[in-house]
């Protein structure tokens, strides 16, 4: 167990000499001298921009595998000044969970993946190193009438999806997954186990959806699960520059946001060669309906005939089903793919987000497609708003793009090849882009969903100046009222701004 500093030797001693395990730690911890310590690493690594031997790396790695191993970490960590990262799922986009500038370690959550479901109370608790995969199957195995608004990926993580709002192709009917918390379990910054009732509502309110890892170690959720139709529909259709795609998007951002709230219908532009090699703008719409094909024929002619959407394109089928078909499993694989704890494809990429407010007019669209074309390579992804997520206050919860957005955008951007001139080279490109929608999304603030983390909206140093660093991202991430009580939970419940990330919330300055 050898690493090259005082403090990391000190806090490695402290773990092990520590008087409250519950089990041994030794086995838990990893240094760069163990021949594992690689595989560890990587293991939840799912942006591959963060896996280059550029990449800065832990000194310890600490594989918690009971409650008493976190808060060991926790407390050895504060005693020896060493930067702590948690990750559960590691699908952090900027790969935060993994990677710091400072010396630091990783408290690995991914043994702490106990689900429990009770479909008599329809709740479960779900630990923080669970997959939503692994949740929907739990769910599953019990009621094929009973599911979760969460994100359509299932190897992400519980621990940052949860903590970061958490959204998915059920929210417009149900909102997002942290308006679906009922309760949790944290590890506050003296190493103490907390629940609901004892971190009080201002606490619990901060770590559903203001980001857990300013506030503590979430070690798990409670959460209330939501009823499906036995049956649900499916579709997927595409349109082009010569089918219309101008006037099809032009529509959906009239209505994607007023249709019934079971209807969830994504736009996602991407650029495709058409049928004389030329570059063109394809619109595809992945669907999710809560209810029969018949029902939902109806409401398309009636609000949105203008997709075109035929009865042939429509599939049912149980929710579970939906989940693998959402994320393009080939159709009739077992439910038990959702365990898979394995992406099917580890790429280097880049994500951004805005919010639109505003229909885009045609003329727009079509300045966007061709700026589009001219870029080849980043796409947008419109998830609509409305339905449920209009009728919560914007302060129920941290997260507060609620009534008054049409959707969300995300920019995408995947690579294959290695090294910093290519990753800047692309994600270059992914910021011309976001510059060029300028006029198109929301302003003062140009508003940002944290869970689609982008340090290019700010980054905070946390020295001295860190409350205007974390100012200038947390009023995107959170607009001003909710950031404000957010630093205000922060400086009541950490004020040595132990947990702290490059996006963290900060403290209140003590002069203030
Ligand atoms: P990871 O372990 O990297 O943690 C993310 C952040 O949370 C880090 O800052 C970390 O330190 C902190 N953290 C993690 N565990 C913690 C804990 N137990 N206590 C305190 N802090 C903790 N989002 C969405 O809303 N809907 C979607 O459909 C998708 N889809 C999607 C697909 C893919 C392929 C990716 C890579 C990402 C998404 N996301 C998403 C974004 C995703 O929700 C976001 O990256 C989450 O933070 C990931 O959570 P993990 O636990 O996997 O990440």
């Amino acid at each position: 167990l050898a690493t090259s500093n005082d403090a990391e030797q000190n806090f490695i001693q402290c773990l092990i000499e520590s008087t409250e395990l519950t089990t041994p730690i030794t086995g838990a911890i990893y240094t760069p001298v163990n021949s594992s310590f690689p595989t560890v690493l990587q293991a939840y690594i799912r942006n591959l921009r963060f896996n280059e031997s550029t990449t800065p790396k832990p000194a310890i790695i600490v594989t918690a595998l009971d409650l008493s191993h976190v808060q060991a970490s926790v407390k050895c960590a504060k005693k020896h000044k060493l930067l702590m990262k948690t990750r559960s799922g590691g699908h952090d986009y900027e790969g935060l969970s993994y990677v710091a500038d400072d010396p630091f370690f990783i408290l690995d959550l991914f043994n702490f993946r106990s689900i429990n479901v009770s479909i008599e109370d329809e709740t479960a608790w779900v630990q923080s190193g669970a997959t939503l995969g692994e949740l929907y199957y739990r769910i599953s195995e019990k009621s094929s009438t009973h599911g979760f608004p969460a994100g359509v990926c299932p190897t992400v993580g519980v621990g940052g999806h949860f903590s970061g709002a958490g959204y998915g192709n059920m929210m417009r009917k149900y909102g997002l997954t942290v308006d679906n918390i009922i309760d949790a379990e944290l590890v506050d910054v003296n190493g103490k186990l907390l629940n609901r009732e004892s971190m009080g509502e201002d606490l619990f309110w901060a770590i559903t959806g203001g980001g857990g890892v300013s506030f503590g170690v979430v070690i798990s959720y409670k959460v209330n699960l939501v009823r499906v139709p036995a049956k649900v529909t499916v579709f997927q259709v595409r349109r082009t520059s010569e089918q219309n795609v101008t006037d099809v998007a032009h529509r959906w951002l009239r209505v994607a946001d007023k249709l019934d709230n079971n209807l969830f219908i994504r736009m996602v532009f991407d650029v495709v060669n058409n049928t004389n090699g030329e570059k063109t703008i394809r619109a595809s719409f992945p669907s999710l309906f809560l209810g029969n094909t018949t029902a939902l024929i109806n409401i398309m002619d009636e609000s949105f005939p203008e997709l075109g959407l035929q009865r042939s394109d429509c599939q049912e089928m149980n929710w579970t089903q939906s989940v693998l078909w959402y994320y393009n499993f080939p159709a009739g694989s077992p439910d038990s793919t959702l365990l898979s704890r394995i992406p099917r494809s580890l790429t280097h990429l880049k994500r951004k987000s805005d919010y639109v407010k505003k229909p885009i007019s045609k003329q727009g669209l079509g300045f966007i497609f061709k700026r589009m074309i001219e870029l080849e390579r980043p796409g947008l992804t419109f998830n609509p708003y409305g339905g449920r997520m209009a009728e919560i206050s914007e302060f129920a919860k941290p997260f507060p793009h609620r009534a008054g957005n049409i959707a969300k955008i995300q920019y995408a951007l995947d690579w294959p090849e290695n090294g910093v001139e290519a990753a800047n080279r692309y994600i270059n490109l992914t910021r011309v882009l976001f510059e060029y929608m300028t006029p198109f999304v929301s302003k003062f603030p140009r508003e940002a969903f944290l869970n689609y983390r982008d340090l290019d909206i700010g980054v905070n140093n946390n020295g001295k100046k860190s409350f205007l660093e974390g100012t200038v991202y947390g009023v995107k991430y959170f607009k001003k009222t909710n950031f404000r009580r957010l630093v205000k939970v922060k400086t009541m419940v950490d004020p040595d701004n132990f947990f702290r990330n490059e996006q963290s919330i900060p403290t209140l300055p003590s002069s203030w």
